[in-house]
């Protein structure tokens, strides 16, 4: 699935976001190797920290239907520049892809760049680097 494709995807999730407060709607559709896309959107909550993001939402989606392996992932946002993920979902994303793991971003001009998530979160917490036990 191209790039445009899977924004599109992105696009109609967004539709489903649910921002009464921020009112700043979020969608996303990531591409799992098997050819399966899962969409999320940002769900907030008067509570306002339960809130979760597109990018989480459609990760946790997959795992739950038990698709780990992810191709790509896109993202669509209302902000005139690129909606970069947070880094929260950056973490999220790095726990289950290596760090080329293509982010595919629209702007509100339709423009589409792709990064690698290495270039969104050059420094990734892993566990494995402690240096004491
Ligand atoms: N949001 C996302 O869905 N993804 C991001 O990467 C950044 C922010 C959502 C969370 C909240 O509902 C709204 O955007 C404003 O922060």
């Amino acid at each position: 699935m191209d790039n445009e494709e899977l924004i599109e995807k992105a696009k109609v999730a967004q539709r489903n976001a649910y921002a009464p407060y921020s009112k700043f709607h979020v969608g996303s559709a990531l591409l799992c190797k098997g050819g399966e896309v899962f969409m999320g959107c940002n769900v907030e909550n008067r509570s306002f920290t339960p809130t979760v993001c597109a990018e989480r939402s459609a990760i946790f989606s997959a795992i739950a239907n038990g698709t780990r392996d992810f191709e790509k992932i896109a993202v669509v946002g209302e902000a005139i520049d690129f909606t970069y993920p947070c880094g929260v979902c950056l973490q999220v994303i790095s726990e289950f892809v290596d760090d080329d793991f293509p982010v595919i971003l629209q702007n509100n001009n339709g423009e589409i760049r792709e990064f690698a998530l290495k270039e969104l979160l050059p420094l990734t917490f892993r566990l494995e680097e402690r240096t004491t036990k």
